[in-house]
Order: C-alpha cells, then structure tokens, then sequence
C-alpha cells in the first residue's frame, strides 16, 4: 500500500505532462536558435517555417514529425539534438487544395541530410502519392550529414526512388532557397519544375573548389550555379525569382493551373463568355514581309484569356516559348515557336525545353496549344555534332506520344521536318488551323528555287530574273495553307481575329477525348 502511494508520487502529474509537451513544441519551433536564426535573416533568408507559413493557407498546415532526432553518436551529434533533425514536414492548404510539403531548415546542422531528415520526407513523398496530391520541396541545405557518411548518402537515394515513382503520378515542384550542391540536386533535377531564388540559392553537382582543382577554372558559386545561369544558360531552372516571396508566389500561381494527380482534370477558373470572343488586334500581328520578326508572346496573350499567361524558362531557348493559360476558364498547356529569336527555328535546346513542357502536360491531362511559325531546324556543326538530330526526335516524340486535345495553329512558317514535328495532323493532333498567311512547304521558295530549277536558271539570259521567277511560281503555289488544307492537313483556314472562339470551340469539343496508346511497358524517348 505505502509502495502504491509512492509511485503514484513520483509519476508526472497530468499538467506536467501538458506542460512537456508545451515545451517540446517551443524547443522544435526554434530550430537550431535564435542566434543561427539571426544568421539566416541577416542573408536575405526566412526560416523553413516562415516559408511554409508563406506557402500555406493560413491556419491549414499540420506537421508531421515534429519530434523526430537524428540517430548518429559520432563526432559529438550525440551532444548535439534539435527537435526536427532540419527539415519541416507535413501537409495543408493552398487555395484550399491538399498538398504536402517539406522545408528544410538551414538553423539546424545547415539543412543537412541525415538519416531521420531523409526518412521525414519520404514518409509524406508516400502520403503524396497514396493520397494523390502535389509535393513541394523548399531546399536549403549543406547536403549529406557528413558525420553520418553512407546512412545519409542511402537517404538520399530513398528520396530519388520516390521522385521517380512519384513522376506522372503527382506534380512535384522544388524551390531552391539556399545551397543544393552535389548529389543533392538530383531530387529536383528528377522534380516537374525547379524554382530559384537569385543570389540567394545555387545548384551544382561540384562546388567552385572542386572545379578549381580539377579544372583550373575560377568561378564564383552564383557564376557556376546561381538562379540567374541555370534560368539562361543550362535550363535547369524554369524560373528565376528576384526573392523568396515572389518564388512562393510562383509556386502558387503555377499549383493554379494543374491538377492534384494525373487521374484528374485541372481546376477550372469560372468563366462568362461575353459572346464575343473576337479579337481584331490579331489582325496586325504579323507583318507583310514574311522575313520579318513579331512576338510570338503578343500572339498568344492575345489569344488567351486576359493577364492568365504564366511563361515556363522564360529565358532560356528563347526560341520557342512554353507556359500556363486558361482559355475560358480552363488550363492549356501552350508551345509557340518564337519568330522574335533565331527566327523561331529549333534547335536542340528548344526542342528538349518543349519535350519535357509536353510531357509534362500529358501528364497531367493539361490540354496542349502550339502557336506555329517555324523555319525549320537550325542548320550546323555545332547542333549536328551536340546531337540534333536525337534532341529534336525527342519532341517528335513527345507530341506524338501526348493523349490530350491537341491542337495546333499556323500562323505563318510550317517548313520541313520542323511542320512534322510540331503538333502535325500526322503525329496526332485533334484540330489543325492556319492563317491565311500560312506558308506549309518542303522549305522556303527561294531555297526551293534554287535547287529545283539550277539547270533552268543556269541557262536563262538573266539568271536573277529567271530565279525571281521560280520563287514566284513556287510561292504562289505552296506558300500558302491551301495544299494543306486541301488535303485536310489543316482542317480549318482561319482569320487571326476568330481565332480565340475558334480555340475555345475546338477545346471544347475535345474536353471528353479518350485516347490510349498500345500496351506497352513504356517507350523508348531518345534521350
Ligand atoms: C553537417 C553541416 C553541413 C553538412 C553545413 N553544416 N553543412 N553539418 N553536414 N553537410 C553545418 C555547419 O557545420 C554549421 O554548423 C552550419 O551547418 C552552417 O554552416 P556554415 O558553413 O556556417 O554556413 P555557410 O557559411 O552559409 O556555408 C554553407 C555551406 C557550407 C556552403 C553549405 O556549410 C558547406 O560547404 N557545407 C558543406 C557542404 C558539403 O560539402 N556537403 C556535402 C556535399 S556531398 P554550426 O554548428 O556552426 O551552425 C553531398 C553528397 C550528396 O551532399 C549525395 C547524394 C547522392
């Protein structure tokens, strides 16, 4: 009896145990401390919970391992535990939409990689996908836990395998806030979108030491691998962000346009057609000299629905442009080749940005829009030698392995292999327009000319007049959309102004498309 009493003595009370758990959830909020905090203020940076708090309709997020410690006992960890082991984890909101996220926070042992880290994100990676709705990684880390050696290193790779079971499956998006070096830039690489934030984050496999010894190069961190040289010169990055406020908001806005899952359609915004869908600007847009530039972007902004176009890698292959919009209230998925750079020729970096913008549309059954004027491919050692020939077969492949409404206007070029390649009745669009000042032909008239009819000309009295002669016939004759059309290659020519109802129509004719592709294991894209 007296042994009972004394137990029950010695056992917390209840309001002690109300107040452990008070305290625990003071101590995980301060990540590693006020002082490590400061730090990450002092660089321009929020804290991993102010991003998520950023991100999250207010009030919705809920944690999930909050608690959780690192496990190792080497080089001193076994003295140092912050509640959380770096990295904020869980599920709520954005505009009222389930997603999960996971921020990792720099306070702690700099955001590194440890075991129990790792383990955190694949627990809500696994709820993602079994419950069927985004993930959003916001990356601030020093990489591995170099004292946990290969337990984080296998963390790492538990993480990859779960991006790429997830892909097609969930829209998966990672902003870069701070350092991603090494290994580490893999789970984004493998991610739909990667968003960096300038002169505050950077991606490299290694960091400007190592390229300093292996090969003699001097580069500074945001040289080799900031926001701004991803965003234009590798295409790593599909966005550049002056701050993490506008990152967050981009983030944001892109969510607006997909679906949760690749079982379900995109959200659709409310829309009030006033009856009249005819936009007459249109008219103008493109100039009488068929060599001269316009902006595809004027084009497609005067297609869509008003100030709904998001552009995706807005600064890098400049040539063909690719991006978000709704048309009548509903998402599209738009690919224009870009007469107002290189002509809007392909090359090999537009034509892997435009694969994987298309792929990633099928995906996620965002119907597909291609705004045509292309040349053709650009000619020269440079692209034949980095392997055009395979990199522009990969958007050859992506359009014609895409299952959603697929539709496609002509406003001017369609030459060569490139009118194949892009959205072709051939390879499996749904409707095909042209401009009456389409041109749809082997190549351009002069081109033409000059190898067709070389003896001709050659033997003429007046060479120049003779050639100008064949241009003109060649011109008349196929530099318009009507061969096509006539063969129903182009199912509708259309005025620039109807162009709009016209889409709106065409789109929802096709809102129901089925369509499978023959069973298979998967294709072979050449990658
Ligand atoms: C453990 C780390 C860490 C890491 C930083 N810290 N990186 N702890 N493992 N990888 C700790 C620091 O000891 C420090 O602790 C705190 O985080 C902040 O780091 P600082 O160096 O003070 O910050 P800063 O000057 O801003 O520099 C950030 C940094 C630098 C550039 C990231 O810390 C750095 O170079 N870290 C090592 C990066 C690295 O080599 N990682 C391994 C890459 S290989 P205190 O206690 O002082 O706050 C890799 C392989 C992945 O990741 C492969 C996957 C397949």
């Amino acid at each position: 009896m007296e042994s009972k009493d004394k137990n029950l003595y010695t056992l917390p009370t209840k309001e002690e145990k109300y107040s452990l758990l008070d305290k625990k959830n003071e101590e995980a909020l301060l990540g590693g401390g006020e002082r490590r905090v400061e730090g990450q203020h002092k660089k321009g940076k929020l804290t991993a919970r102010e991003r998520v708090e950023l991100l999250l309709d207010k009030g919705s997020f809920q944690e999930i391992g909050k608690f959780v410690m690192h496990r190792c006992k080497d080089f001193g960890l076994d003295n140092e535990y912050y509640l959380g082991d770096g990295v904020v984890t869980g599920y709520g909101t954005v505009n009222g939409r389930l997603i999960y996220v996971y921020s990792q926070d720099f306070t702690v042992f700099g955001g590194s990689l440890s075991e129990t880290h790792a383990e955190k994100i694949v627990k809500i990676m696994d709820l993602a996908m079994k419950n069927g709705a985004p993930v959003i990684g916001l990356n601030d880390s020093g990489g591995a836990r170099i004292q946990e050696g290969v337990v984080s290193l296998g963390g790492y790779a538990d993480i990859f395998y779960r991006n790429t079971l997830a892909s097609g499956l969930v829209p998966q998006l990672s902003a870069i806030m701070g350092p991603c070096a090494g290994g580490a830039v893999y789970s984004p690489a493998i991610t739909d979108f990667i968003f960096m934030v300038e002169n505050s984050s950077y991606m490299f496999v290694t960091g400007p030491n190592v390229v300093k010894t292996v090969t003699q190069e001097t580069v500074t961190s945001e040289e080799l691998g900031g926001a701004s040289t991803h965003s234009t010169k590798s295409g790593v990055t599909h966005f550049s962000c002056a701050n993490e406020v506008q990152c967050i908001n981009q983030l944001k806005q892109l969510l607006s346009y997909i679906p949760q899952n690749c079982e379900e359609k995109p959200p659709v915004i409310p829309y009030e057609s006033l009856d009249d869908e005819s936009r007459p600007a249109l008219d103008d847009l493109i100039p009488e000299n068929p060599n001269q530039p316009y902006d595809m972007r004027e084009v497609i902004e005067g297609i869509v629905d008003e100030a709904s176009f998001m552009e995706v890698h807005k600064n890098f292959a400049e040539n063909i442009i690719v991006g978000f919009a709704r048309l009548g209230g509903k998402s599209i998925g738009i690919v224009g080749n870009q007469p107002a750079s290189l002509a809007g020729v392909l090359d090999i970096n537009a034509s892997t940005k435009a694969a994987r913008f298309v792929r990633f549309c099928d995906c996620f059954n965002i119907p597909l829009l291609v705004m045509e004027d292309v040349p053709g491919f650009l000619p020269g050692t440079d692209q034949e030698w980095n392997g055009i020939i395979t990199n522009g077969a990969k958007l050859l492949f992506a359009f014609s392995e895409a299952t959603v409404p697929r539709v496609t206007v002509i406003t001017r070029k369609a030459y060569g292999g490139a009118y194949d390649v892009m959205n072709s009745k051939h390879i499996g669009a749904d409707m095909n327009f042209a401009w009456p000042m389409a041109e749809i032909a082997v190549m351009g008239a002069q081109g033409a000319a000059e190898i067709i009819f070389r003896k001709e000309i050659a033997a003429a009295d007046n060479p120049q007049e003779a050639l100008q002669e064949k241009i003109d016939a060649y011109t008349n004759k196929f530099a318009n959309p009507y061969k096509a059309a006539h063969r129903g290659y182009v199912d509708e020519v259309i005025k620039p102004n109807e162009t709009r109802r016209k889409l709106i129509m065409a789109f929802s004719m096709l809102q129901n498309k089925v369509d499978k592709l023959p069973k298979k294991k998967h294709g072979n894209i050449p990658l």
